[in-house]
């Protein structure tokens, strides 16, 4: 079972929570930073938070997403960045999107200089343009066997895990059926080996997103703006700060 987290307090939350792993994901370009996709997301951006989510998680086994163009270019690439974010962030390993063979390069040359990687398969964020948008990959033969293939490619480079995001349920199935890696899905079904959600849409802060896969295991929008409302009636009311919020001269 897994969750992103971004910065130290939801950190602190969902290792005390007890998940398997904590995606340090390139959807903080979203959710944190304000883009309207992960492309924009820097390497340096993605460091920043991976150090934050380190210290409020220390216990916790922590995966990095790479960012876009940040080990496309070249595998010398791969490992120049993968490696620095191994040594400033703390993680213990990193996510690549894609099934591609210079993906799959990437991912293999990593793992053999002893970076492990988790792949990402199916819907893959940093290609939303490519992919004509945000949508469920897979549905025709053609592309449900592309992504078998990519599967089992990603497995044979010595990739611990794959996500598999946005894709028909019985596909999901059949392609963790076929690995020994374990999958990881997100609005790929029930027959994944495990599950992972942005934190922000798991807790319902992300009030405006709402595709079919998102279940809401909480209301925080409204509970936030419940507390926001009651702290500006206090202090307007002057009800806050009260005696006991307040020093004296005197301790
Ligand atoms: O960036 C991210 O949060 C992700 C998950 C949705 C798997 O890649």
């Amino acid at each position: 079972m897994a969750l992103t987290a971004y910065d130290v307090l939801f950190a602190q939350l969902v290792e005390e929570a007890q998940m398997d792993l904590i995606l340090i994901g390139d959807s903080l370009g979203q959710v944190v930073l304000g883009y309207s996709s992960t492309i924009p997301v820097t390497l340096d951006e993605m460091i920043h938070h991976g150090k934050a989510v380190r210290k409020g998680a220390p216990h916790s086994f922590l995966v990095l997403d790479m960012p876009f163009m940040s080990y496309q270019v070249s595998t010398e690439d791969a490992l120049r960045n993968a490696g620095r974010v191994l040594k400033e962030t703390g993680v213990q390993a990193v996510k690549l999107e894609g099934g591609s063979i210079a993906t799959t390069r990437a991912a293999e040359a990593l793992v053999r200089a002893g970076i492990p990687v988790m792949g990402h398969l199916g819907f893959t964020p940093q290609s939303v343009h490519a992919l004509g948008g945000y949508r469920v990959q897979g549905r025709e033969e053609a592309s449900a066997e592309r992504l078998r293939h990519q599967a089992i490619a990603l497995e044979d480079a010595g990739c611990f895990a794959v996500v598999l995001e946005l894709m028909p349920a019985a596909l999901a199935e059949e392609i963790s059926r076929s690995l020994t890696i374990p999958t990881i899905g997100i609005g790929a079904g029930p027959g994944c080996d495990g599950q992972i959600l942005v934190l922000y849409d798991a807790l319902g802060l992300n009030v405006g997103f709402q595709p079919k896969f998102l279940k809401k295991f909480g209301d925080l929008h409204s509970d936030a703006r419940k507390a926001l409302d009651a702290y500006v009636d206090e202090v307007r009311g002057g009800s806050y700060p009260a005696p006991e919020h307040t020093f004296s001269e005197k301790p």
